[in-house]
């Protein structure tokens, strides 16, 4: 197939085009850089022997956008671009709700005007808000609690009343459980030039000597150590997920929407554990109050996507961790060496 991938130069965006180069697809990636580096696409030819034609461009520019479908007959799409930081979500709601869906609006016109049907869109187990019970299915009540939360609950509408609409789109709307990882060979990973705020990028600046230590939002939850439980997804069985809903929109199946996470929670302080077994030495931490709006615990109930896409995680918690540090090593080694 050949297919489009937004935000394919950002972290997940690199793995899933690693995926599809190596399962024979054709991909054009489209991106701004507004938080990512083109370089990425130097690494997927290292690791992949093929560096895949790149447009930057910004979704909210639609005749750029236009420009990439007239050059290109794609099979399908699969949009990754977006913002993704909560809290900058809070503070600058318009921009998040301009970005996230202004883009897929400029998407889907473009995909009509030329004929492409298939879409994977980017959601987040962030649209159960705080769900009532975990494993959580896809059936479970939505809410968001910010206005990134919101973005995706309204693309996943929107996509959906496109998808009803028109009986010959097919749309599979990924809701994310917590990726992290790295790619095998340490060349691609997350590595934001901020502050991180998230958990495994953050201790990946620690590994990298770029932070002193991490504070652990509350050790008072109602969890088995106090500190919250996430479902890790390796970002590499993520990708890998996208590739099977690919195959699943060739069989016509319309609308189709699937939780990728690995069905397993995962305390902070394991996820620290794992991350200082992996590195040798103990990853420095401190208790800090609960963040604001961070729910206890949640984890996935992935059976749908087990049974209906055959998608099964390979990686554990280790895998996440030896990975993860040596995503950091490289990339301290490598900017040693630029210095
Ligand atoms: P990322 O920031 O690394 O990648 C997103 C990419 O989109 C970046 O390369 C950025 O430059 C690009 N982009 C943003 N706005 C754009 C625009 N208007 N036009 C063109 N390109 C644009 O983030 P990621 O972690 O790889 O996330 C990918 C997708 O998955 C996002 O939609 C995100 O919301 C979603 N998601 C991520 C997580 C997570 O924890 N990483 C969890 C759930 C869902
Ligand atoms: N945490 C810390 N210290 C930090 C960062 C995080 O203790 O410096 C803790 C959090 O309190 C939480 C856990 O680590 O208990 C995971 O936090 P992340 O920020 O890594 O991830 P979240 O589960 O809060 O949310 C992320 C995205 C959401 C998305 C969700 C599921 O930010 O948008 O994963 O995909 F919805």
């Amino acid at each position: 197939m050949k297919v489009l991938v937004t935000g394919g130069t950002g972290y997940i965006g690199s793995h899933v085009v690693v995926e599809l180069i190596k399962q024979n697809h054709e991909c054009v990636v489209l991106d701004n850089l507004s938080n990512s580096n083109e370089s990425v696409l130097d690494s997927v030819k290292k690791i992949t022997g093929i560096r895949p034609t790149f447009y930057k461009a910004d979704m909210l520019d639609k005749a750029a956008l236009g420009k990439v479908f007239e050059q290109n007959k794609f099979d399908a799409v699969i949009h990754m671009a977006g913002f993704k930081a909560v809290g900058e979500s809070v503070e600058k709601p318009l921009l998040y709700y301009r970005n996230n869906l202004d883009s897929t609006l400029n998407l889907a016109l473009c995909m009509k005007k030329y004929g492409c049907k298939n879409l994977v869109f980017s959601s987040s187990a962030t649209v159960y808000g705080k769900p009532e019970s975990s494993p959580v299915n896809e059936s479970a009540k939505l809410s968001c609690a910010n206005p990134y939360g919101w973005t995706k609950f309204m693309n996943e509408r929107i996509l959906s009343d496109i998808c009803n609409a028109d009986k010959s789109m097919n749309v599979a709307l990924l809701r994310y459980f917590n990726p992290i990882g790295a790619h095998e060979s340490g060349l691609i990973g997350e590595n934001p030039n901020d502050i991180p705020n998230n958990l495994a990028p953050y201790l990946i600046k620690i590994i990298m000597g770029e932070l002193p230590k991490i504070n652990v939002f509350g050790n008072d939850y109602d969890t088995p150590d106090g500190t919250g439980v996430r479902d890790y997804i390796h970002v590499v069985d993520l990708a890998k997920g996208h590739i099977a809903a690919l195959n699943k929109l060739a069989t016509n199946c319309g609308l189709v929407i699937y939780n990728l996470g690995t069905g397993k929670g995962y305390s902070v302080l394991e996820v620290i554990d794992a991350f200082s077994h992996a590195w040798g030495k103990q990853i420095p931490y401190s208790f800090a109050p609960r963040r604001a709006g961070d729910v206890d615990l949640y984890f996935a109930d992935p059976s749908k996507a087990n049974r209906e896409l055959g998608f099964k995680c390979e990686y554990n918690l280790d895998d996440m961790a030896r990975d993860s540090v040596n995503f950091a090593l490289t990339l301290k080694k490598a900017r040693q060496k630029n210095q």
